[in-house]
């Protein structure tokens, strides 16, 4: 696949079959996203690769207690058939997360211990590598999706992992083989998201 390829066609793949996958392409994911650029090339960002069933299902159980109030009342009234879609998908990925093969979080390690806003300070370090590891994996044929529901109360998800007390939990990134196939993005229109110059004129 071209440059072109990964990036118009990495949707969010939430629907993920049990099948492992070899250690060898979970290295090259995290090769992949170790290789992004970070603040001051600080090199903070820290990956744990969860394959253990039982710590997967504390995963699961997070993102459920903050995924299911996150969207009842859309799932009551989606607005929309592309909404209803994605719903079923966000659903689907919250009933089956404990069952998807690799979970990978996405960490910052700060100088202290962060809490509310604190834990984004340096969340710029971290998302070009999340972006690197979702390139990756549609190169290499695998689903995977950026969540951020399951990681609100950052004290549990430090002691489910075992992190150290500087960690902040950015992203949980679900990765397998896919159920079905990858579609294109579709996004806005540039003439809608961009100006020349400036932007009032
Ligand atoms: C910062 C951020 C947080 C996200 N959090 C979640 C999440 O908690 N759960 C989820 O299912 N998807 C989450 N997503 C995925 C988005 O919903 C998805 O990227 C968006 O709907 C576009 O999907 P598409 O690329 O398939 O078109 C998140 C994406 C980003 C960038």
């Amino acid at each position: 696949m071209t440059l072109d390829d990964v990036m118009y066609n990495c949707r969010a793949m939430r629907r993920i079959k049990t099948d492992e996958v070899p250690e060898e392409l979970l290295l090259e994911l995290i090769d992949a996203a170790n290789q992004a650029p970070s603040g001051s090339n600080s090199q903070k960002a820290r990956w744990v690769v969860v394959r253990d069933p039982a710590i997967k299902k504390q995963l699961a159980d997070q993102n459920r207690l903050h995924a299911a109030p996150y969207i009842a009342a859309d799932v009551q009234n989606p607005r929309t058939p592309k909404l209803k879609r994605m719903l079923d998908a966000v659903v689907w990925q919250m009933d089956h997360m404990h069952e998807i093969p690799t979970l990978i979080v996405a960490c910052f390690d700060y100088p202290e211990k962060v809490e509310g806003l604190g834990v984004y300070r340096s969340a710029g370090s971290v998302w070009p590598g999340i972006q690197n590891l979702l390139l990756k994996a549609r190169s290499l044929g695998l689903g995977a999706a950026p969540t951020t529901l399951a990681l609100r109360d950052q004290d549990a998800v430090r002691a489910i992992l075992k992190l150290p007390e500087t960690f902040a939990a950015l992203c949980v990134i679900p990765v397998g083989y896919p159920i079905g196939n990858f579609g294109p993005v579709t996004r806005k229109p540039i003439a809608e998201v961009m100006r020349f110059d400036e932007w009032n004129s």
